[in-house]
């Protein structure tokens, strides 16, 4: 099958120098790559800045911003069996970026927030997807209800859910323990494990929804 596979964080300008982003290392999309390539998927994975390489086989498409990782998916998404949207993306973009760097002149300084066009929310809407859909929620609270309400909104097949409120796991670590909820209503705890070994399970679990 081929994936597209989103991962890491995203960056949204301030200025020239300055932007906005998140915790994200790109770790577990990556071993989501890594794991499907091992398994002899073909992969188009599609990062936002991280400082770890691409696994040899992959195709990787690089972008930093929201929108442009919208873009990329949009037209990369038609020729995929299964979307795996792992990718932190910023909720926000700065309305208006500033074209020189910001003076430190006022005490305050307001930056106004606009709302990031949702990319797994709009996989079967907008890009009219029809492959296997996996999304993820990063949560701190009531991580089954929000996870089960994600799965439906978003149309997903999975969702994977992440307590990002504990500091052992998910962001920027090795390792990560998630649990699985599928369309059918059935759910699945991934122990801690490395997320290489997460990404194994994952793979077949979604090979086994073909
Ligand atoms: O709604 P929330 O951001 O918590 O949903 C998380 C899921 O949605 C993740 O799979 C993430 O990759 C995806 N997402 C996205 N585009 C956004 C925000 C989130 O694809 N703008």
């Amino acid at each position: 099958m081929h994936f597209l596979i989103t991962a890491g964080p995203t960056r949204e300008p301030i200025d020239p120098v300055r932007y906005l982003s998140n915790r994200s290392s790109g770790k577990m999309g990556y071993a989501i790559a890594e794991a499907a390539l091992e398994a002899g998927h073909q992969v188009t994975l599609l990062s936002g800045p991280v400082v770890i390489s691409a696994p040899e086989g992959a195709t990787l498409i690089r972008v930093e911003t929201a929108k442009e990782m919208y873009d990329a998916v949009s037209e990369c998404i038609p020729g995929c069996d299964v979307a795996v949207f792992c990718a932190a993306v910023a909720d926000y973009r700065v309305e208006t970026v500033a074209g020189e760097k910001i003076k430190k002149l006022a005490d305050r300084l307001t930056l106004t927030l606009v709302k990031n066009p949702d990319i797994l929310g709009s996989a079967r809407s907008v890009f009219g997807f029809g492959g296997i859909l996996v999304g993820f929620a990063a949560e701190t609270t009531d991580l089954a209800r929000h996870a089960v309400e994600k799965l439906e909104r978003k149309q997903c097949d999975l969702l994977v859910a992440n307590d990002v409120s504990r500091t052992d796991i998910a962001f920027d670590r090795e390792v990560n323990e998630v649990t699985l909820f599928f369309r059918n209503g059935s759910q699945e705890n991934l122990p801690l494990s490395s997320k290489r070994e997460i990404a194994h399970t994952l793979i077949t679990r979604i090979e086994s929804l073909r």
